[in-house]
């Protein structure tokens, strides 16, 4: 059963906070911590691309982000709470940003999945269509996907 949260836009004032949850993240400790090394939600971010969070009683529960001002739409981001993970808050991210796409008309959101990820995504509809090769300090494979959004009534 999904807990209830609020999800709502992210405002400039929630970076530290967002940028906090990403990097307590227990999927990108070891060698997978070189992704995440120097990187923060910054406000600009929040002001240019989709970023929705969700929040139980005031704390935020997780997040995501999705870049839609290209010609390939991506979910950039995507993050629960260690403590929050496994109760369907990913899930109603999911959803929402599947929305957040279909609104836009967006037809497609190209997805590079972290490798633990993956199963997630693929539960969400996402399609595995490819590899993204090692490059520089990311020296892991990484599964590329692309989620269908067909067009319909939008619920936003
Ligand atoms: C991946 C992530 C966002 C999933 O969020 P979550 O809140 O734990 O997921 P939910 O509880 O909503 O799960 C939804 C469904 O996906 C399944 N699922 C979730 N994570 C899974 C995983 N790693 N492997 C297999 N299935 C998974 C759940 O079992 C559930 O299936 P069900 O509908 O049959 O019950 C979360 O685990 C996370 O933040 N991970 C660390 C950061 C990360 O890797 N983000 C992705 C960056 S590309």
């Amino acid at each position: 059963m999904p807990p209830s949260v609020d999800i709502r836009r992210a405002l400039a004032e929630d970076a530290p906070a967002l940028t906090a949850l990403m990097h307590a993240s227990a999927a990108y400790r070891g060698a997978y911590a070189a992704i995440l090394d120097g990187y923060a939600v910054t406000p600009a971010q929040i002001g240019r691309d989709l970023l929705y969070v969700a929040l139980k009683d005031g704390q935020p529960l997780g997040f995501y982000s999705l870049v839609h001002a290209t010609c390939e739409p991506e979910l950039d981001l995507m993050f629960v709470s260690d403590t929050a993970q496994g109760c369907g808050v990913g899930a109603l991210l999911f959803q929402h940003m599947q929305e957040s796409a279909r609104s836009l008309g967006i037809g497609r959101v190209k997805i590079v999945s972290h490798p633990p990820a993956e199963a997630f995504y693929l539960r969400m509809g996402a399609q595995r269509i490819g590899s993204i090769l090692p490059a520089g300090r990311v020296t892991w494979a990484r599964p590329l996907l692309s989620l269908p959004v067909e067009p319909g009534q939008s619920q936003q």
